[in-house]
């Protein structure tokens, strides 16, 4: 499964940060974040909501360029080792100058050097999504969508929403997405992890994005599976994030399958891969495992990928051989 050329389109950055490697930039700067650990060193937590304190208060302790810079070194690195050849990297103006444009400049510069370090060590491509979190204020959503469109380029490649999908509904994020939209930047947003098929249908009327990040509670909703299958929406699927934070209690019960075999546009990441102690080969292994996925298939996950990946269409073409050659 290691050798397996993948795409990844749904990874947080701070989400996919090793725990050592945060727990040694904490000891550097004498921040005390040892409620975020267990006693075996891996994120405490229990649950959505406590997940994500977890994961803002590890993130306290990333506060320049330079932090930045290094976990994205570290992370693409790690990537790489998974046999990801392209990754699109969720990145929070948030936590990255507090939305400033002028500081947030500086973040992008240093992650894309970072990204470009890591290329030419281990040929992985990278792109990035500036991200606004639900369950802050809408308004700064607008702020977040005026970074992604003054940093547009090479790098920065698309607008996307995380946080907490039971808080607030899509329409309060419309002006930050028509923005973002205007920019040509390309567009997803979390939801269906939570917030049920209902919000699937909500985001897609009100954000009109190509790619739902998770989505898969659609399945509760058969109609607007064959609405996605029709109109080709992308999901960005991550079951081991999905099976960790108990969307669904085992991976048997998890419909990615099911929505693959309805003719949705299934692709497959990690989410924040530490903290729900798994890695891209071991979700490969266990779609194996559970549903008997062989290199065909993953062969067609992979493809969705690259179909859906805010690239320019010289990347696209480029991956696409790739990956013919890879899965032959
Ligand atoms: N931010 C990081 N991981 C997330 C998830 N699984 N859902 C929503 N927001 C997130
Ligand atoms: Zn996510």
């Amino acid at each position: 499964m290691r050798e397996l050329a993948k795409v990844e389109l749904h990874l947080h950055l701070e989400g996919a940060a090793n725990p050592a490697l945060m727990r040694d930039m904490a000891k550097e700067k004498s921040i005390d974040i040892s409620g975020a650990f267990t006693e075996q060193g891996m994120y405490r937590f229990e649950g959505f909501q406590s997940f994500l304190r977890t994961y803002e208060a590890v993130t306290s302790v990333l506060q320049t360029p330079a932090d930045y810079a290094r976990l994205t070194l570290d992370v693409l690195r790690n990537s790489a080792e998974q046999g990801v050849v392209y990754t699109e990297l969720f990145l929070s103006p948030d936590f990255c100058g507090g939305r400033d444009v002028a500081a947030w400049r500086e973040y992008v510069h240093a992650m894309q050097e970072a990204a470009d370090q890591a290329r030419r060590e281990t040929g992985i491509q990278t792109r990035g999504i500036v991200t606004c979190i639900r369950h802050f204020d809408p308004m700064w959503s607008r702020e977040t969508a005026l970074c992604a469109a003054e940093t547009k380029g090479d790098f920065i490649t698309g607008f996307g929403m995380g946080g907490d999908e039971t808080r607030g509904k899509p329409a309060d994020f419309a002006y930050a997405f028509d923005l973002a939209r205007e920019a040509e930047l390309g567009l997803t947003a979390h939801a269906g992890e939570w917030g049920g098929a209902g919000m699937v249908r909500d985001t897609l009327r009100d954000l009109r994005v190509s790619r739902i990040g998770h989505g898969v509670q659609a399945i509760d909703d058969l109609a607007l599976v064959d609405d996605l299958a029709e109109h080709e929406i992308t999901l960005e699927v991550c079951p081991g994030s999905n099976v960790a934070l108990g969307v669904y209690p085992a991976w048997h019960r998890h419909p990615i399958s099911t929505l693959l075999e309805r003719g949705v546009k299934v692709t497959v990441s990690t989410d924040d891969p530490p903290f729900f102690h798994t890695n891209l080969v071991s979700e490969y292994e266990n779609l194996n495992r559970t549903f008997d996925w062989d290199a065909d298939v993953f062969k067609t996950v992979n493809m969705n990928a690259v179909r859906a990946a805010f690239c320019d269409e010289d990347t696209r073409a480029q991956l696409t051989k790739d990956l013919e050659s890879a899965y032959g």
